[in-house]
């Protein structure tokens, strides 16, 4: 006789509830929001299906837009955070959306991106979310030392209780398309592979890391999620601090197409998929799928 027997504790799903080794909850889940300059438009994004086109603005070299504290999208912070103050509210800080380059960072004459340069915009940038009631501050630029760079502009100003979310292993993707559609923030010239990192590499990701700890970062990021669930699963077992998956755009339309034409079983796709990054060690995730899986894991519940 057998006197192992793994099935037995898949017996029953009582027995698979008690043995289950990971959920998801609905806490653990970000929403990634566009927002729109209020003309009351909704367009649907090409390759988003579902989510809503944001207007090209008014971009320049330098990104200005983005800590013009009358810009559209830190009033909505302001009004958001009046309305719901304890919705955590995190912002994407980098210069793409509103350069006119379509690049994390200063685009010189040679074509070079100017990193100490582009600190100083993201000092900005991240002073201007937080003083629009941004609770988390998430830098996704890749720049050497911005981490640092803007702990110290924060806390300069009297903000030592904004979080960093640092964006720490982001790669330079494919998966990134329908976001760049979304904001019309596709590079005009060149790639972003001088600062966004060489998809063959994990040391790599643990230099990120290890710097963006010492510079001050309260949480770390892996982008995109199910291509780098090794690298997630490296950091949060190197790292003693949280660690957030961002199951990025063009990852959310593979599935939803992929359901939408009948190949896929979306809901339980999206489950699997969830399942997949807090396995692999991630806190939280950041993903297009939030208020539906939060949905789903309400009623289950
Ligand atoms: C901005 C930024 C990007 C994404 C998040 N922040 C685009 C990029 O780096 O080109 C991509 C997110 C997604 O694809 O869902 N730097």
């Amino acid at each position: 006789m057998l006197s192992r027997r793994p099935r037995r504790n898949r017996i029953s799903t009582a027995v698979r509830e008690l043995c289950a080794e990971t959920g998801v909850r609905p806490a653990d889940l970000v929403m990634p929001l566009f927002i729109q300059d209020g003309k009351g438009r909704a367009d649907e994004i090409k390759n988003y299906a579902g989510y809503i086109q944001i207007d090209e603005g008014l971009k320049d070299k330098t990104a200005s837009l983005s800590y013009n504290k009358d810009c559209f999208y830190l009033r909505s912070i302001a009004d958001i955070k009046r309305r719901f103050p304890d919705l955590a509210v995190i912002t994407d800080t980098a210069m793409d959306p509103y350069s006119s380059d379509g690049h994390d960072g200063i685009f010189s004459e040679g074509g070079r991106i100017l990193n100490d340069e582009t600190l100083e915009i993201l000092g900005r940038m991240a002073l201007a979310q937080a003083e629009a009631g941004a609770d988390i501050i998430a830098p996704s630029d890749m720049m050497d030392g911005r981490v640092g760079y803007i702990r110290n502009a924060l806390d300069n100003a009297g903000f030592q209780d904004k979080l960093i979310l640092s964006y720490t292993a982001k790669y330079a993707s494919s998966f990134y398309g329908p976001f760049r559609d979304a904001l019309q923030s596709a590079p005009k010239h060149g790639d972003k592979k001088t600062y966004q990192m060489d998809m063959r590499n994990v040391r790599e990701a643990m230099t990120e890391a290890e710097l963006d700890v010492q510079e001050g970062a309260d949480m770390l990021m892996v982008k995109p999620g199910l291509p780098y669930l090794d690298v997630i699963s490296k950091l949060s077992q190197s790292f003693n601090i949280p660690v957030a998956a961002y199951n990025v755009s063009g990852e959310y339309a593979a599935v939803k197409f992929a359901a939408l034409n009948g190949a896929l079983d979306y809901r339980a796709a999206v489950t699997e998929i969830l399942l997949s990054f807090k396995r692999a060690g991630a806190d939280f995730i950041l993903t297009y799928h939030a208020s539906e899986a939060a949905q789903w894991l309400t009623e289950k519940a």
